[in-house]
């Protein structure tokens, strides 16, 4: 299982070294989430930030943009420092567009998935992507309740794509319910709140289940 944690829930003005906390503590993705204030009803941080931190890591910086027609900026957050990016299926109007953007950089792609829109919206894409990021909050904001509605759609979609693909779980998890999540078969987990408090090592801990 690969722990992601969001820096939404981080303190950005010491961003840096809790980034590092993290990655001592065996967080080997870093969760960025990247709001517009025009797809989602919040505006995060952009270009610039992932351009810093990128300079005092090593993870796999894992962007997931929040933003209307993310086309436009795929090439700016891979300049920066992105590895993979994941866009949302409900933002774009040709998904093969941003695939494309993504794949002629050679980085990772991902499609993400509100809470109401079914698996089957990704089908046509599953053997041109990596993952799928299935979203257990409606996207904006940190601190949700996980949606245990999500569970059926993690299990239906390992059934689709077997065992060589990522899932990705994100919003309201932490070490009561990370389980349920990883028994319906996600393997990458995302945790914002769980992780960035005053005990990121112990919590990166808890929820690695060391
Ligand atoms: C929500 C973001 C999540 C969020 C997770 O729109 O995509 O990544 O930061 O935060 P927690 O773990 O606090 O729900
Ligand atoms: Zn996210």
């Amino acid at each position: 299982m690969i722990l992601a944690p969001s820096i939404l829930a981080a303190d950005f003005g010491v961003l840096a070294e809790q980034i590092k906390r993290a990655e001592d503590a065996g967080a080997s993705w870093l969760h960025i989430d990247v709001m517009d204030g025009q797809f989602v009803p919040n505006i995060s941080f952009g270009i610039p930030v992932l351009k810093s931190i990128r300079k005092y890591t090593d993870m796999f910086f894992d962007v997931h943009l929040m933003i209307k027609s993310p086309q436009r900026y795929i090439n700016d957050f891979i300049d920066a420092g992105a590895d993979g990016i994941t866009f949302h299926i409900e933002a774009v109007s040709n998904p093969f567009e941003c695939i494309d953007i993504i794949r002629k950089r050679g980085k990772n792609v991902g499609i993400s998935l509100k809470p109401e829109t079914p698996v089957a919206a990704v089908e046509p894409y599953l053997d041109k992507i990596d993952m799928v990021l299935i979203m257990s909050v409606e996207p904006g904001y940190g601190g949700q309740e996980y949606m245990e509605s999500v569970n059926e759609k993690i299990r239906k979609l390992r059934q689709m794509t077997g065992e060589d693909f990522h899932i990705e779980v994100d919003g309201g998890i932490d070490a009561d319910n990370i389980k349920t999540a990883t028994c319906a078969g996600a393997d990458v987990i995302v945790a914002g709140t769980a992780v960035f408090n005053d005990d990121i090592e112990g919590s990166i801990r808890e929820l690695l289940g060391k």
